[in-house]
């Protein structure tokens, strides 16, 4: 406002000294120093309403309609046109100077300009249609001949933006006026994908349930829209498949997609899907048995035989109980297990490291940390219950999933094992109700211990 306030009263004041002398002075005074006077009156005057306008249009109503402050290019090339007009007319109507002369020489040299000119014309005019239009804002991201970024500036001139590898491109605002933009809004969710190939003899629904898990748990993969996975071509020796998630920072894109690619691999070797390729040799060769093994070998002999909960059973029924299980390999990450999910099988930890955690009230936390012989899963497999707390690989872990069916028969000729799994499940309860703030809600844990015992008989059929 102040902005108006001075030249209208600057324009006032000079409107008054021009009447106040044509009325009152003594001496005529001469047309042109009153014409003069008179120039300077209407140079105000139209200051003052070229302002009012700017503010009316730009900051009164393009605010209002848009919601958005008006661009600053915008207003100056509005002042620019309406004070050469005004100059004009006043040189022209009030000074009665020949503007046509003035207007034909202006017109030769902006022509000349012009042409010296053309390219940063071109592009401060690019550059003002697109802080009209605004087809991009500051920190989205755009792609454009094949060049990938942030967008940081967009100057009268041309735009920079930021590289995944944090280098700078400047593009002309021309060349971005001309030429398609792929444009990825910050903050609202757009679909990428990974393309991956899987054995023609495993079912597609089992592929694409499996791909989709992987993608779950992602920080940077957006939860509002669930990661999905479908069949795009038969290729010669696999099926093509790809995942599709969505993001919302298209910075972090690449880095997922190489996360991404790398939980697939996991997620494929533990449900012993292969990834096959086209084969071109076929080599007749000895390999020695260490080259064989691509992952490294558990002894879970040893494992077993360090958790105190498995002394009761003998060495045969030990070795049994392996060969009957099935060996697990999780990326770091990984869940092993989901709380709220159904659960029928529980783990020994072979090779790694693992994080209970639990959510309340929107936040995570550890509850525990589980280590190479360590095991989890046994609450839900012992009472049908939904699993209790996430289980989270921490590092790349190796374990062994032991089923339902497995246990029965061992639990039926050991009752001391299904006892003292009964124990360990009412400890890590205690220990979970601790953590969610309900302590003391069972009195004797003992007795606890005694009612799940009876739970796992009448699950097991123990009799
Ligand atoms: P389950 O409920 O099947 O799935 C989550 C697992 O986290 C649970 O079995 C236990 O094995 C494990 N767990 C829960 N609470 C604790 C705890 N306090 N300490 C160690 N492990 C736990």
């Amino acid at each position: 406002m102040k902005k108006i306030i001075w030249p209208a009263a600057a324009a006032l004041a000079s409107f008054s000294a021009y009447f106040a002398l044509r009325r009152l002075a003594a001496a005529p005074i001469h047309q042109e120093e009153l014409r003069e006077l008179l120039a300077l009156c209407y140079t105000l005057l139209g200051m003052t309403v070229v302002k009012s306008c700017s503010y009316f249009f730009f900051d009164f109503l393009y605010l209002k309609r848009t919601g958005r402050e008006a661009p600053d290019l915008l207003k100056i090339m509005f002042s620019l046109f309406c004070y050469s007009t005004l100059f004009m007319l006043i040189l022209g109507v009030v000074l009665k100077y020949n503007v046509t002369g003035l207007v034909a020489t202006s017109a030769a040299v902006s022509v000349v300009i012009g042409f010296a000119l053309q390219d940063t014309l071109g592009n401060f005019f690019a550059g003002a249609s697109l802080h009209v239009e605004q087809p991009f804002k500051i920190k989205d991201s755009i792609r454009f001949r094949d060049r990938t970024g942030e967008v940081e500036t967009v100057s009268w001139r041309s735009t920079t933006i930021r590289t995944p590898d944090n280098s700078f491109l400047k593009f002309p605002n021309s060349l971005l006026a001309r030429d398609p933009i792929e444009i990825f809004p910050f903050e609202s969710p757009h679909r990428h994908s990974v393309a991956f190939s899987a054995s023609y003899e495993v079912s597609p629904r089992t592929v694409i349930n499996t791909a989709r898990s992987a993608a779950l748990g992602f920080a940077d993969i957006s939860y509002e829209i669930e990661p999905s996975a479908r069949i795009t071509g038969f290729g010669p020796s696999s099926i093509d498949y790809e995942l599709l998630y969505w993001m919302k920072d298209y910075m972090k894109v690449g880095e997922t997609a190489a996360r991404l690619r790398e939980r697939l691999w996991y997620a494929f070797h533990r449900d012993n899907i292969s990834m096959p390729f086209p084969t071109r040799h076929v080599l007749f060769q000895k390999v020695k048995t260490e080259e064989r093994e691509c992952v490294a070998v558990v002894d879970y002999r040893r494992a077993i035989d360090s958790i105190d909960i498995f002394a009761p059973l003998s060495s045969m029924e030990k070795e049994a109980l392996i060969s009957l299980s099935e060996v697990r390999l999780f990326g770091l990450g990984e869940f092993m297990v989901r709380s709220g999910e159904a659960g029928d099988s529980m783990f020994i930890i072979g090779r790694g490291r693992a994080e209970v955690r639990v959510c309340s009230n929107g936040t995570h936390s550890t509850v525990a940390v589980l280590n190479t012989g360590g095991f989890f899963g046994e609450m839900s497999l012992f009472s049908g219950e939904p699993r209790s707390a996430d289980v989270v690989a921490v590092e790349e872990s190796e374990v062994l999933e032991i089923g339902k069916p497995s246990l029965q028969k061992l639990l039926v000729e050991n009752v001391k094992l299904a006892k003292a799994f009964s124990k360990k499940v009412t400890e890590r309860l205690a220990a979970l109700e601790e953590h969610a703030g309900q302590v003391g809600r069972h009195e004797d844990i003992k007795v606890e211990e005694g009612k799940f015992f009876e739970r796992i008989k009448r699950f097991f059929n123990l009799g």
